[in-house]
């Protein structure tokens, strides 16, 4: 049996991706801040573990519970918003949460996580369309654009680095998603953009690997 470590897999996307493995037969281990309040998830038998992304201390014990342990597929979800803010009106004071979730803490988990993952294993970095530099179209949003532009950096490094030890890692755009982040107005449903995305992932290979891919499997440029 496959193993998937997803993180914020409480809610939105990270929940229908721990849903969907599980239907499919893998073991999901689900992260997240507060998983005694993860009852979807219980229910699936899915392991519940606690993870604040921003937490060192969370990081190294979840490295430390998982020792010994093999993780096939870490998808690094959990994601922040700091709002779409016009230049003008810029507020900074959430610039350091937004780069410690969306850009920092991955790296950090992949890191920690790197011994439990074998050759084939992945990381996915879900990443954003809106860090693309080629195709942004201005919008505001320039903190959010920043942090994923800076997840899109470092998956293309973490690709480099890792292509001898034959891991895999790509960051994904999820596509504009009816979920907390994505709002009611967004153009799609969450099970659609987990399955198309679940679809790219088993493509992913060392063909592939270090891209930007978008979830209907074009890759978007950076
Ligand atoms: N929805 C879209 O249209 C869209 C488009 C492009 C990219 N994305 C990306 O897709 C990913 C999932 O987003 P979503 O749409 O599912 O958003 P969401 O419904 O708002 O969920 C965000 C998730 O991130 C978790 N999270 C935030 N800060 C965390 C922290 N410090 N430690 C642990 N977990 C934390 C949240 O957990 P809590 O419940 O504890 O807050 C929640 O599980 C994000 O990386 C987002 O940037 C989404």
């Amino acid at each position: 049996m496959q193993t998937v470590l997803v993180t914020g897999a409480n809610r939105g996307l990270g929940l229908e991706f721990a849903r969907q493995y599980h239907e499919a037969g893998w073991h999901v281990i689900a992260a997240s801040r507060q998983p005694d309040e993860a009852a979807q998830t219980r229910a699936w038998s899915a392991e519940l573990l606690q993870l604040d992304v921003r937490s060192e201390v969370d990081i190294r014990s979840l490295a430390h519970v998982l020792k010994g342990r093999q993780i096939d597929l870490l998808i690094n979800n959990a994601g922040y918003h700091p709002g779409t803010q016009q230049l003008g009106q810029l507020d900074y004071s959430n610039w350091p949460t937004a780069f410690h979730v969306n850009a920092i803490a991955p790296l950090q988990i992949a890191e920690a996580l790197l011994p439990l993952i074998p050759p084939g294993g992945k990381i996915i970095n879900i990443g954003s369309r809106l860090g693309s530099i080629a195709c942004n179209e201005g919008e505001g949003s320039y903190a959010y654009r920043a942090t994923k532009a800076a997840l899109h950096c470092i998956t293309r490094s973490l690709a480099i680095d890792l292509a001898p030890k034959q891991i895999l890692v790509a960051a994904l755009h999820p596509g504009w998603v009816k979920t907390d982040m994505g709002t009611s107005a967004a153009d799609i449903e969450v099970g659609e953009s987990v399955s198309n995305m679940r679809n790219v992932i088993a493509t992913l290979g060392s063909h592939n690997t270090g891209l930007l891919i978008n979830y209907d499997g074009e890759v978007i440029s950076w």
